[in-house]
């Protein structure tokens, strides 16, 4: 499995449920490389997408509450039960997108992390791993991706587990 996330300079992610960065570049990014695979993602990241289920994309939801449910999303209680539910997936199609608390459950199952890195410090109450601290992850490549009409310069950055 991979993980795709967006990031200000200290791998801030997001503030009070929502994103930090505005950018349809990186929702193209993020579109072009979870298409077609599985996403898995927290309730309250869920809960955020303003049109419901990810289209185009099978729809893996982790909440513990047993009354939770939406259209075209598989609700799982626990963490193992979903990652048994994508058990037969393609690795490299299996995508964890957030929030924080299913990044840091998630990590130790991705071999790849495709990080928005957004040159800007911003406040915020959602974290993703430090990856520059971390010993088992490299930087794999680095692409420049401009600058958001915020003004906010980013780059996207693979980072590959050693
Ligand atoms: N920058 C980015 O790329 C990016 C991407 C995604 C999200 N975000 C941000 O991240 C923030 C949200 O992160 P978060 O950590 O608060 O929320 P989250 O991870 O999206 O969702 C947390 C919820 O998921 C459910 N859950 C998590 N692990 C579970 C498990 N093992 N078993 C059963 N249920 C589980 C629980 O739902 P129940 O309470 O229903 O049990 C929990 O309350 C927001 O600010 C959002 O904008 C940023």
């Amino acid at each position: 499995m991979n993980a795709i996330v967006s990031v200000t300079n200290d791998w801030g992610i997001g503030l009070k449920g929502r994103l930090l960065v505005r950018n349809a570049k990186d929702m193209a990014y993020f579109k072009q490389n979870t298409m077609g695979g599985t996403v898995i993602c927290g309730q309250t990241t869920f809960q955020s997408f303003p049109g419901g289920a990810l289209e185009g994309r099978r729809n893996v939801v982790l909440s513990i509450d047993p009354t939770f449910s939406a259209p075209n999303a598989e609700v799982y209680g626990s963490l193992e039960e979903a990652l048994t539910a994508v058990e037969g997936e393609d690795p490299n199609t299996v995508w964890a997108i957030g929030g924080e608390s299913v990044y840091r459950q998630l990590l130790p199952h991705c071999s790849c992390v495709l990080v928005t890195k957004n040159d800007v410090q911003m406040e915020a109450d959602a974290f993703f791993p430090n990856l520059d601290e971390n010993e088992d992850w490299e930087v794999a490549s680095v692409k420049e991706g401009g600058v958001t009409k915020a003004g906010i310069p980013y780059s996207f950055v693979t980072y590959r587990r050693r």
